[in-house]
């Protein structure tokens, strides 16, 4: 898997974008609309504007800043060990029983099966005005999924400390275009 390769870093410089509906069946199920038929192949898509406190962050450790996400910073590897491709283990402990994954961690408390949602594909834009920042969009059939792994980060993410939301909305995408069926075509059958 190159996915890391690929994935950029945010500009807490981490490797961002890892965990989503990759494959072509994990998008059917996760990402595309499977109707109304006007809609169907379509998404939703969340944006949302985000600040980071970076000078917060920075003067964090690096086994500091890892244990906020959960990963490596310089690999992107689960702190549970294994490649960057690999599921994080959450019940993984040290000898003295603390968790590798700390329950506060980010990708812990996000985590599709934790929440008990679907996936969703995640594509976010480093942003520098007014202030240091990132454009978040996700993209999924089904809004809960969005707004349920927000509720289950808001009772206890390591990082939202270094967050604030300043704009979000949500947008539905129509079905791709082509010669022969233009955008919105669909709508008015
Ligand atoms: C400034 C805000 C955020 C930053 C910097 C950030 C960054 C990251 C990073 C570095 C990862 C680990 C690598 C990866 O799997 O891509 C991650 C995972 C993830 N993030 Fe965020 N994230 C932010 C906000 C959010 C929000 C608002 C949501 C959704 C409500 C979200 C959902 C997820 C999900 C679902 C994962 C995958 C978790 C897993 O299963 O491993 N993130 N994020």
């Amino acid at each position: 898997m190159d996915q890391g390769l690929t994935a950029p870093r945010n500009l807490l410089g981490f490797i961002d974008g890892i965990v989503g509906p990759h494959t072509t069946a994990e998008k059917q199920q996760d990402l595309w609309l499977a109707g109304p038929s006007p809609v169907a192949g379509g998404t939703i898509a969340v944006v949302r504007r985000m600040e980071l406190d970076l000078p917060r962050f920075a003067a964090l450790s690096v086994a500091d800043q890892e244990a906020v996400f959960g990963r490596r910073r310089a690999t992107g590897i689960p702190l549970s060990g294994g490649s960057i491709a690999s599921d994080p283990d959450f019940g993984a402990k040290t000898p003295d029983g603390r968790y590798l994954i700390p329950a506060d961690a980010h990708i812990r408390r996000a985590d599709a099966e934790v929440v008990g949602v679907g996936l969703m594909l995640r594509r976010s834009y480093s942003t520098d005005e007014p202030t240091p920042g990132l454009l978040f969009i996700s993209f999924q059939n089904d809004i809960r999924t969005f707004t349920n792994t927000l509720t289950h980060m808001d009772t206890s993410d390591a990082l939202l400390q270094f967050t604030s939301t300043t704009a979000s909305a949500t947008f539905l995408i129509l079905p791709g275009f082509d010669q022969q069926r233009l955008l919105g075509a669909t709508l008015f059958h």
